[in-house]
């Protein structure tokens, strides 16, 4: 392959192997400040989260589209306001002793990171159609609210989204997600001029790591909740792992990821 390969890997990756996915894995309600809680509880230092738009443009943390799955709301959230969506009950659908937690913020997130010493992967999950505004809002909070802090790492499967977060905020660390590989992979990440590969661990083999590394690039992988398959993974170079399992990877049994000299 020619165009880049065998470039340098960044030495500005300042984060640990392990990531909890969705806050807390499957430890605590997705995308709630309780899972921050349950990061911190297994020795966590890094979360990975969705980040979307309200329709009155307030950042806020959620996975789906819709609001059924994982809050009392119904409906699309891109058409609620926030002062709508700060009522919800986002925790009552995974336990009892969760009802009464809120969506948070982005900022509140923030504050969470701040507080707690972690760092962040922020998804840009955008409602359908606003990909490029939340792009833009996503990236300017991360300059604006991480003042001080390890910069979060951006990542999105829109294309748009992160074309709008490099012009927003170029400094801001992009990296592209794909779930099946496509076959022009490195042209997009040259173009949103991404520090790192986000990979559905699935399709990741020893040599497309090597491919990924050789490009400069570092390699996440999602979803790994199978402990042999994480360490195989952290083998073949794999520089970050998110995972639900948090109570099952535990961050001793994983060295740092490895930095050039
Ligand atoms: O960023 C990795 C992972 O979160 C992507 O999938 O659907 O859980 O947001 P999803
Ligand atoms: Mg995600």
């Amino acid at each position: 392959m020619g165009n880049g390969i065998n470039r340098t890997l960044s030495a500005d990756w300042p984060y640990p192997r392990l990531a909890a996915h969705r806050c807390g894995g499957t430890l605590a309600p997705e995308n709630t400040l309780a899972g921050f809680d349950a990061c911190v509880r297994y020795g966590y230092r890094m979360v990975e989260f969705d980040a979307k738009l309200s329709a009155d443009n307030q950042l806020f943390l959620l996975h789906d589209d819709t609001l059924e799955r994982t809050t009392n709301g119904h409906g699309a959230a891109a058409e609620h306001t926030w002062q709508q969506l700060a009522t919800l009950d986002a925790g009552a659908w995974y336990g009892p002793q969760f009802a009464g937690t809120r969506l948070p913020t982005l900022a509140e997130a923030a504050e969470r990171c701040a507080r707690d010493g972690i760092a962040a992967n922020i998804e840009i999950k955008p409602c359908p159609g606003r990909d490029e505004i939340t792009g833009t809002l996503v990236a300017s909070g991360a300059l604006t609210l991480w003042q001080g802090q390890t910069p979060p790492l951006l990542s999105s499967f829109s294309f748009e989204a992160l074309a709008a977060a490099r012009d927003a905020a170029p400094s801001v660390q992009r990296g592209m997600l794909f779930d099946e590989v496509p076959d022009d992979w490195l042209r997009i990440v040259r173009e949103l001029d991404c520090v790192s590969f986000h990979a559905n661990q699935r399709y990741l083999t020893e040599r497309l790591v090597a491919e990924i590394h050789c490009a400069g690039l570092r390699v996440l992988a999602y979803t790994v909740n199978d402990t042999a398959r994480a360490q195989l993974l952290a083998q073949w170079g794999v520089d970050m792992i998110c995972t639900d399992r948090i109570d099952t990877l535990r961050p001793h049994m994983f060295s740092a990821p490895a930095n050039p000299a």
